[in-house]
């Protein structure tokens, strides 16, 4: 297909916005394909950041990205995204090139935690605050059970309030597609003007 999957889409948007050597930051690692993918981006040199509530998920991105051997240093964090300022050192608040969240279940896990609107919204405020101008925030939105159903309306109505002298927000999804396939909002922070 020459046309990106939602998933590919958010690799393409990521690798077109990372430089080498930058900071990145995976909200939600889960199986670790995007922080997999934040880390080949920043390549030695870069630092990336991953977040995730359950301890299975930090395990299991752990041995990807040891089995992919990649050169970034790579800090995984079992807390919730919405601590992520908390978190990062202080001086790279304001240099964040992007932050990743998948929203929704972990792919394959017998639990049944879900992302949810009370703490995703405070944290994509946060990664609006963490990123630098030109950064991209990508967002993933699954409307296939009740709660993401409810998360991206919250999400929804988050990017379409955020002001457009400072930001662009975008959708990507396909309207042919059956059975709730995932779509996109990406949000890029706008560099100033002349
Ligand atoms: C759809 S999965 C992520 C998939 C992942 N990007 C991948 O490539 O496999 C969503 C993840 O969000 C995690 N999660 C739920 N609430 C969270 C929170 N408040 N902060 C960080 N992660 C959270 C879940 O544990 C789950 O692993």
């Amino acid at each position: 297909m020459s046309i990106h999957s939602v998933l590919d889409y958010v690799h393409v948007l990521v690798r077109q916005v990372l430089d080498e050597g930058e900071v990145a930051v995976d909200a939600t690692v889960g199986n670790g394909h995007d922080t997999l993918a934040l880390a080949r981006s920043v390549g030695s040199g870069g630092r990336v950041f991953g977040f995730d509530v359950q301890a299975e998920a930090i395990e299991q991105t752990r041995a990807r990205l040891a089995s992919a051997e990649v050169d970034a240093a790579v800090s995984l964090v079992q807390d919730g995204h919405e601590e992520m300022e908390r978190c990062l050192p202080e001086e790279l608040v304001g240099r964040v090139g992007a932050v990743t969240f998948n929203l929704g279940y972990l792919p394959g896990s017998a639990s049944d935690l879900t992302t949810t609107s009370e703490t995703t919204i405070p944290a994509l405020n946060a990664s609006l605050r963490v990123l630098r101008p030109g950064g991209v925030v990508t967002i993933v939105l699954y409307t296939g059970h009740e709660e993401g159903t409810r998360e991206a309306e919250a999400v929804d109505a988050w990017a379409e309030g955020l002001p457009q002298e400072r930001f662009h927000a975008l959708s990507y999804r396909f309207v042919n597609q059956k059975n709730d396939p995932p779509r996109l909002i990406a949000v890029e922070k706008r560099k100033a003007g002349p």
